[in-house]
């Protein structure tokens, strides 16, 4: 039994908060926030559950089903409303899904270890998987620390995966290295710490390692690739990655200059608007690469 994605969605606040809005009142700039992380604004505002929905309730839509279709909503967050239940349960309540659901927490890789496990959901006999990412990160945020606060926001992206009989998921790698926690963590009631040149080093080689042992996996290389779909965290990262894997920002999906680091909304977010924008055919490969606390890293190989 193989699985395909079949539809796609994405979900943003309203409030805009441009670059500008943070030199009111911190020590930056526009002129230092772009350059340093290309982004340029990102969205504030609703619930992990109000966004996992209103992506989640696209995606379905996208897939030409119905929410009942759904047997199984797996929902990536670092960021769930309530300590228990998990998020999950609400957005199965809310859309109306049927069977079952819960949430997977692997901080900004968690999209793809999401999209990885509903592979092998199908493969123990669910037929149709809602996988959502979705994160309220400004929530967890210092808004008057300069070094966090111009990176995190909030948003979801989402896609359906049905069973299929050919099997679109070509390489995978998953993996975490629990030493690293104390350079990027977030205690229960806390803020977000970084260190950022430290994540900074480790992300470009986690992602990079990861994604080639993805391709290799299959048999293909960079030049395969129809799009790149990393983990919008910082764009000299992604520039880094893109140059030693040979696939061109021509080929990457970017989001990151609208929405910031939304974790694991990043990765559905940036795919929902490729493939929105005509960007993709079908039969094209499509490289899916993140990495995020832990640290966790996590890379798939689709056929689109
Ligand atoms: N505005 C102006 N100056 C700033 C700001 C800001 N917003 N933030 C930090 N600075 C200052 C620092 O204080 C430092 O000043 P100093 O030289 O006087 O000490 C200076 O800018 C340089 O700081 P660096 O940390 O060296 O800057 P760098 O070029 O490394 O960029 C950044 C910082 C953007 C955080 C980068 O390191 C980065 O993106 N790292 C990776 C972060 C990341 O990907 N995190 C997500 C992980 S995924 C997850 O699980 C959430």
């Amino acid at each position: 039994m193989g699985a395909r994605i079949t539809g796609f969605g994405a979900a943003l606040p309203e409030r805009i908060v441009t670059n500008a809005d943070f030199e009111q009142y911190l020590d930056t700039s526009d002129e230092w926030i772009a350059s340093r992380t290309g982004i340029r604004e990102r969205r504030f505002g609703g619930t992990t559950t109000s966004l996992a929905v209103e992506a989640g309730r696209n995606a379905i839509a996208s897939a030409g089903l119905a929410p009942a279709d759904i047997d199984f909503v797996v929902l990536s967050t670092t960021t769930p409303d309530q300590t228990v239940p998990a998020t999950s349960a609400e957005v199965t309540y809310q859309l109306g899904t049927s069977g079952a659901g819960m949430d997977i927490n692997a901080a900004c890789a968690g999209y793809v270890y999401a999209l990885v496990t509903a592979r092998g959901l199908i493969e123990m006999g669910f037929h149709r998987i809602l996988v959502i990412g979705a994160d309220t990160l400004s929530k967890i945020t210092d808004q008057n620390d300069r070094s966090t606060a111009v990176l995190f926001a909030d948003g979801a992206g989402a896609v359906v995966l049905e069973a299929s009989d050919d099997d679109t998921f070509l390489g995978w790698d998953l993996g975490v290295d629990g030493s690293a926690r104390p350079i990027l963590y977030c205690d229960h009631g806390g803020y977000m710490y970084m260190e950022g040149q430290e994540v900074f080093k480790r992300a470009v080689r986690a992602m990079l390692d990861s994604a080639q042992r993805a391709l290799k996996q299959a048999g293909v290389s960079g030049d395969d690739v129809a799009l790149l779909v990393p983990h919008q965290a910082n764009l000299r990262i992604i520039q880094a990655a893109n140059d030693r894997l040979g696939i061109p920002m021509a080929r990457t999906a970017i989001v990151l200059d609208k929405t910031g680091n939304t974790s694991s909304g990043s990765i559905p977010l940036a795919l929902a608007d490729a493939a929105a924008a005509g960007r993709l055919s079908r039969g094209d490969l499509v490289l899916f690469t993140g990495f995020g606390a832990g640290m966790t890293w996590a890379s798939a190989l689709v056929r689109w």
